[in-house]
């Protein structure tokens, strides 16, 4: 089998297959793939019906894997992110459940992890039980809406330095989401706002929700050239949205692109199963 690569919008996002991802990819497959990673940023892998193990072990072909901070059920220490509205039981939570309300912060464009040291470089996303309609994740192309800046607007982003902060970004939900100890656990940090691709030297944005103000500059004036970026980046000529099917895979670009998971009706179960895998240092 053949790896096939089709395009998804003008931009960016593809659609790869010719792959069992749950058999197993060769050597030749898989630089196939990462090399359509590092090209389209977003691919979306259909029919893969995949358990929590063949998923792992696709992932970290691409490095080690990241666990997860604070919201997992299945509690820290874990690989598999579990995003579920359903209880032990198999009932629908309301979403008016604190734990529904905590991922609500999934629904405002961002990019995973960039509130650590060492922001992830990708997640890939399985569509275990998906609603009919409703559900979409949404991704917007920060290297597109960079290209797309004037030279001179780009030369004075060079070298910014944004701070991101779990804490501010789940604030704009509910200031007292958060407990101090939870915060305690993620301190804001440093992150360059102008990034290149290690393989390809392309360059992009790099903000989102997590982006709280720039250093150096008043934090009005911050926040209105983030807020402004993430207008841009995130209008529609930059964004695919996904439709999912089940057993679709997702996997995205966290170092070049926002994404955001858009609501659904609440009557309807929505399980996806999230694998992240960690960057390899730090960016400012
Ligand atoms: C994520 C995420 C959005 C969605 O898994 O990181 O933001 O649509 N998901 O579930
Ligand atoms: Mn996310």
């Amino acid at each position: 089998m053949a790896v096939v690569v089709k395009r998804l919008t003008r931009h960016f996002a593809a659609e790869v297959s010719g792959v069992d991802l749950s058999a197993g990819v060769s050597d030749a497959d898989f630089g196939a793939i990462q090399n359509a990673f590092d090209e389209h940023s977003i691919l979306v892998f259909r029919d893969q019906n995949i358990s929590d193990a063949e998923q792992v072990a696709f992932s970290e072909r691409f490095g080690p894997l990241e666990t997860t901070v604070n919201s997992n059920p299945a509690g820290a220490g874990t690989v598999v992110t579990i995003l579920s509205n359903l209880d032990e039981a198999g009932d629908v939570i309301p979403p008016e459940d604190r734990r529904m309300v905590f991922n609500t912060g999934n629904q405002m464009w961002h990019t995973d992890s960039s509130f650590k040291e060492v922001p992830a470089t990708g997640s890939l996303l399985s569509g275990r039980q998906v609603p009919p309609e409703g559900g979409e994740t949404e991704f917007a192309s920060m290297r597109a809406g960079y290209d797309a800046l004037p030279d001179e607007r780009k030369e004075a982003l060079e070298g910014l330095v944004c701070v991101h902060d779990f804490a501010y970004s789940r604030g704009l939900i509910d200031p007292n989401l958060l407990r101090e100890r939870d915060k305690q656990e993620v301190p804001p940090v440093r992150q360059a706002l102008v990034r290149a691709n290690p393989a390809t030297g392309r360059k992009n944005l790099f903000v989102g929700a997590h982006a709280s103000y720039v250093l150096e500059m008043e934090l009005d004036e911050g926040r209105a050239l983030i807020r402004d970026l993430n207008q841009h980046v995130t209008q529609d000529e930059f964004v695919y949205r996904h439709q999912w099917r089940q057993f679709d895979l997702v996997m995205w670009d966290n170092r070049c692109a926002l994404h955001r998971g858009r609501p659904w009706d609440p009557i309807y179960p929505r399980v996806m199963h999230r694998t992240t895998v960690a960057g390899i240092g730090r960016t400012a």
